[in-house]
């Protein structure tokens, strides 16, 4: 089985759906992690057993000590990949070279890069997406791994388009996991 440890900042609607879609065959997800005390991700995990480390960055100095720490607590996990799911958080070259990264994106990257990507594409757009990429040290800029175009549809409101855009994620992402782990 492959280990997979997942990290993420709120409501956890990614990680829930890995958890219904991979984990315990073809993966394992051996741990959970959030700098968010009050993410709603988190009951998600323990609801399942697995276990979940809250590591809160308010009390690091810098980016670099909170991915030292970071790095130190999950090394002990031995991931075979460090899924990103709406894990907010800006990450340094001390994190990025540790570990195989990946990272979703609600948008047709590079389209929309940084935060409120679906509501910029909705604004501004013909169409949005999701995009699954490897994470590199710029910001949602590493190479992509699956993507894909969601055109708006007629009479699209932010909510609908909102909610497509997330069902589109809980379909890519388990797809890009199982292709980057060859399974
Ligand atoms: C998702 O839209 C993801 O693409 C983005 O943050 C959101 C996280 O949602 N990076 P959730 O916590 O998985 O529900």
């Amino acid at each position: 089985m492959k280990r997979l440890v997942v990290l993420f900042s709120g409501e956890g609607s990614n990680l829930l759906n890995l958890i219904q879609t991979l984990h315990q065959g073809p993966c394992t997800i051996v741990c959970a992690l959030t700098n968010n005390p009050h993410a709603r991700g988190i009951a998600k995990a323990q609801a399942h057993q697995i276990p979940v480390i809250v590591l809160d960055h308010r009390a690091f100095e810098s980016r670099e000590a909170y991915d030292r720490a970071l790095v130190e607590r999950l090394t002990p996990y031995a991931p075979d990949l460090v899924v990103l799911a709406g894990f907010m958080r800006i990450i340094t070259p001390v994190f990025v070279d540790a570990f195989d990264i990946i990272n979703i994106h609600p948008s047709f990257l590079p389209d929309f890069k940084g935060s409120h990507a679906i509501e910029r594409s909705f604004a501004h757009g013909e169409y949005g997406g999701v995009s699954v990429h490897w994470v590199s040290e710029e910001l949602d800029g590493g190479e992509i791994i699956l993507q894909e175009r969601l055109d708006k549809r007629a009479n699209e409101t932010l909510e609908s388009f909102t909610e497509a855009i997330h069902s589109l994620e809980y379909r890519l992402y388990p797809e890009a996991i199982r292709r980057v782990l060859g399974l």
